[in-house]
């Protein structure tokens, strides 16, 4: 939450006042962690809001966008709705609802990962950052998703072509799936991507974060979760990253059929600007991948510092633990 709203924020825009140094190392600031002081064991807030926001809010909300500008003299309405969906959502649907999925929020790129509940703070060395004292073991937040600077959009994924060799491209990361270690891009179920899965399902991602200089290279099995795929959450997922595309995203999945010829001389553009599918039902070929991961390789360029990160899980359980260890670069 402080990250968002306070300090912490501000300090990790690089290239402006407060000097780019201080992003490096977390601000106390952006520490403190509102699940430790809830007063309940688990650290929610769900509907349990203080009398006076709670009276705040209902004022908000009896009121619309234009009423809200005008009463607290914002400079448009964009602010006025983003306040006026904030209370509602808090008064109808519960504070941690609202984190997650409250309207307006960033592009996923942009959004940050929730961490591991911290209760207990200690400083690194003589440094003025400080981090966790009681860490609950490496999680794959710990890739600088969210980072609202640097927030690297693409990333690129190598599968293997029936012949055995390997193909490589570049796609776009879309969000976490349902805030696990899982990740999602979008793919066409025509492209060939999709059958060199079928037969072999493994990948290797490799994402350079030229800011913060990380790369990550990250091993995982895919799962292409298809308009037939019969879990409820998945089909959700897909229809829910369906919908936030824009129409000309959209639009891509009623082109022709990728990698056949086309005929150079021949006016097609037509072809090519179909009418926007509706937002509300995904077409055929549109495919969420999701991207579940078992390994990953951190190297830090500045300080040339490598971790290897292992998801440690028995056959057939579905709980995990992730095992880290340091390496030479
Ligand atoms: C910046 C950029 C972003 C891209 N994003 C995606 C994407 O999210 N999904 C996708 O299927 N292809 C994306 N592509 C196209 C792929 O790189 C690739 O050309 C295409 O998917 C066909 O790959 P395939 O034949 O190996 O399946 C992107 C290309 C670029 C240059």
């Amino acid at each position: 939450m402080i990250n968002h709203l306070g300090w912490g924020y501000v300090m990790k825009i690089p290239f402006q006042n407060p000097p780019k140094t201080w992003m490096h190392d977390q601000h106390i600031l952006s520490l403190f962690d509102y699940r430790c002081h809830t007063g309940n064991r688990n650290g929610t807030i769900g509907f349990d809001f203080p009398p006076a926001m709670r009276q705040c809010m209902h004022h908000l909300s009896s009121m619309d966008p234009p009423q809200i500008t005008s009463f607290y003299g914002f400079p448009n309405d964009r602010l006025a709705e983003a306040f006026r969906n904030r209370s509602v959502d808090f008064l109808t649907k519960g504070f941690e609802w609202t984190l997650l999925h409250g309207q307006p929020t960033n592009a996923p790129p942009h959004r940050y990962k929730i961490a591991p509940r911290c209760c207990s703070l200690e400083r690194i060395g003589n440094s003025r950052g400080y981090k966790c004292a009681k860490p609950e073991g490496p999680k794959m937040h710990q890739l600088p998703y969210g980072n609202p600077s640097t927030g690297a959009n693409y990333f690129q994924i190598g599968t293997v072509r029936p012949n055995g060799r390997p193909a490589n491209r570049t796609v776009v990361f879309r969000d976490w799936l349902n805030n696990t270690d899982q990740f999602t891009f979008i793919t066409d179920i025509r492209s060939n991507k999709v059958s060199e899965v079928k037969e072999n399902p493994y990948a290797e991602i490799a994402w350079w974060f030229p800011q913060t200089r990380d790369q990550f290279r990250i091993s995982a099995k895919l799962f292409i979760i298809t308009s037939t795929t019969k879990d409820e959450a998945l089909q959700v997922a897909r229809q829910q990253t369906w919908s936030r595309l824009k129409d000309p995203a959209r639009q891509q999945f009623l082109w022709p059929h990728p990698a056949e010829p086309r005929q150079e001389a021949v006016d097609d553009s037509n072809l090519f600007e179909p009418e926007p599918p509706s937002p509300d039902t995904p077409v055929d070929t549109f495919c969420l991948v999701v991207v579940d991961v078992d390994q990953v390789d951190h190297l830090s360029l500045k300080g040339n510092k490598r971790w290897l990160y292992t998801r440690q899980q028995a056959e057939g359980e579905s709980s995990y633990s992730w095992t880290k260890q340091y390496v030479n670069p």
